[in-house]
């Protein structure tokens, strides 16, 4: 090999698009020799060899046209092509001729390329449902401007798809642009379930450079998926175990479909007989409030949902127990009017589906009984409005209270009489006599037997109970006229 010409080239060179491709030609010329010329030809697909540029000493002529200005050639005779295109992707020749040791060539074949923009992916907006009968687009993608042309993957979930007879399609279209760059575009057709409206989908441009595999990824998108209800579930809240009378109750129903299906509800009435309730739902977001319920708003109650896509009803009971106590009923034994020194007996009853307690409380609100009250040897002092609590332990907040007037009748009786022996002259002296009785007594005073004060008395009645020595200041009194005396001595045996 020592006694021949040699040139050596690499095999491939890469460049991208735009930039300058550097091609090196050595040679090995026997016993030190140097060449005589050296020619750069590219190969045409039609057209064969095409010579570039013919160099002799430091002489560089240039024979293309194409390629006038992109030209320049170094120190080393390597050729540099700048602003490098598509059109530039071909087999160089270098061709080295040296005198008496003949002639030698070899190649470069020139690849260029541009790398892929990320691709552009568009999700189907409309939405897509389960049961469509073509096969549903559920994306596209795009990746421009590239060279050469990539391949695009698709992926959901993170697993690659592959196309599927009926069941996955995956169409593509490849465009050359004016500039000589590809734009692929690629298309998902794939039939969705239920499960998919959490799918991610996404698509991946694949492409060479320098011999090594690379890849792109969109963004990920997923899509709206419509199927149809499953289950339907109704419920009462806030909860159905401890409705009572008075509560604002709110029956909800649900069902798993997208979009939701429209609500009807219903109650059952007699003979099987279905009151339509619809009117007061909110039919789109499946919502009965029924507020204020009482004994009469417990039943069976009925959501129906109508899957507007499909025409498929399907339905769902509940049974509204509203807990109640009604018939609250106080007796009172005797029940005839009540004397001092008599006793009775008070009981309290009623009617509830739900067990029941007891408590009689007295005006004070103070525990005083459980269901029965015994009062013995009734007062004036005991007369007293009682009440009977009615509560059912099992429904936290149901109660209700029933009152009753306990009046021990009787003739009045003088608790208090207030009588300052000795006052001291002109002094204003209030007299108070105080009785106790049912129905309520009235007080008048006397003086030695006389009702009225008569003219130019010392004292007069102010009101009931009181009676008033003033001297001077009843206006049906003379003022002066018992100056001088000492004091007045009364004697007051009883008030009536
Ligand atoms: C071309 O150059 C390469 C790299 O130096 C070398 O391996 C190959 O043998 C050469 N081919 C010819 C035909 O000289
Ligand atoms: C594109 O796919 C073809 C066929 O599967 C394969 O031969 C080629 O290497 C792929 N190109 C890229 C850039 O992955
Ligand atoms: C996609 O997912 C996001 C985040 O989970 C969500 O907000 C959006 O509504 C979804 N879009 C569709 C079309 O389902
Ligand atoms: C009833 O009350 C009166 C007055 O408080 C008392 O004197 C009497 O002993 C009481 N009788 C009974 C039976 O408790
Ligand atoms: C009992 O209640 C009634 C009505 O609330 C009231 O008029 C009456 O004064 C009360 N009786 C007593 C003894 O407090
Ligand atoms: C009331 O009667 C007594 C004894 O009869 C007599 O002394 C007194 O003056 C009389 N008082 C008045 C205010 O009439």
């Amino acid at each position: 090999a020592a006694g021949k010409l040699e040139v050596s080239m690499p095999a491939v060179v890469e460049v991208e698009i735009g930039g300058t491709a550097r091609l090196e030609c050595n040679f090995y010329i026997p016993g030190n020799g140097s060449y005589t010329y050296i020619n750069w030809f590219y190969v045409s697909a039609d057209l064969g060899e095409e010579w570039l540029c013919h160099i002799t000493g430091s002489e560089i002529l240039e024979e293309n046209t194409d390629y006038k200005g992109r030209l320049s050639v170094g120190e080393d005779k390597a050729l540099s092509i700048s602003k490098v295109t598509v059109l530039d992707t071909r087999t160089f020749v270098c061709q080295v001729g040296a005198g008496s040791h003949g002639e030698g060539e070899n190649r470069t074949e020139l690849h260029v390329y541009k790398v892929p923009e990320a691709p552009e992916i568009t999700a189907n907006s409309a939405g897509i449902s389960v049961q469509s009968s073509d096969i549903p687009q559920i994306a596209q993608c795009v990746s421009r401007n590239s060279f050469p042309h990539p391949n695009i993957t698709w992926h959901k979930n993170g697993e690659k798809l592959q196309p599927e007879e009926k069941k996955v399609k995956i169409p593509t279209t490849l465009t050359r642009e004016s500039s000589g760059l590809y734009t692929v575009s690629s298309t998902l057709f794939a039939h969705v379930t239920r499960e998919d409206r959490n799918s991610l989908f996404y698509c991946t441009v694949h492409y060479w450079l320098r011999g090594q595999s690379h890849t792109v990824e969109s963004q990920r998108v997923n899509v709206t998926v419509f199927y149809p209800a499953e289950h339907v579930k109704l419920q009462v809240m806030p909860s159905s175990a401890l409705v009572k009378e008075g509560d604002d109750i709110r029956l909800v129903c649900e069902a798993d479909g997208n979009p939701a299906p429209v609500f009807s509800f219903y109650k059952r009435e007699l003979e099987d007989n279905w009151q339509d309730l619809s009117s007061l739902a909110d039919t789109t977001s499946g919502v009965l409030d029924l507020r204020g319920v009482n004994k009469s708003s417990s039943g069976l109650y009925r959501c129906q949902t109508l899957d507007l896509d499909d025409m498929r009803q399907m339905e769902k009971d509940v049974e509204l127990v509203v807990n109640y106590i009604e018939g609250v009923h106080v007796k009172m034994e005797p029940s005839s009017p009540l004397q001092e020194g008599d006793s009775v007996r008070l009981s309290c009853d009623a009617y509830s589906p739900v067990a029941l307690d007891y408590q009689w409380r007295d005006e004070k609100g103070s525990l005083v009984g459980g269901n029965q009250l015994f009062l013995s040897n009734l007062t004036f002092e005991t007369s007293s409005n009682f009440s009977c609590k009615v509560i059912a332990p099992s429904v936290p907040g149901l109660e209700q209270s029933k009152q009753v007037a306990v009046a021990v009748q009787g003739k009045p009786r003088i608790v208090a009489i207030s009588s300052p022996l000795y006052v001291r002259q002109d002094e204003v002296v209030n007299l108070t006599c105080k009785a106790i009785a049912f129905p309520r007594p009235s007080v008048h005073w006397n003086v030695n037997g006389t009702v009225r004060a008569p003219e130019g008395s010392p004292w007069c009645f102010l009101g009931a109970g009181t009676l008033s020595l003033s001297p001077g200041r009843c206006s049906n009194a003379e003022a002066g006229e018992h100056q001088g005396e000492t004091g007045i001595n009364f004697f007051l045996s009883h008030c009536v």
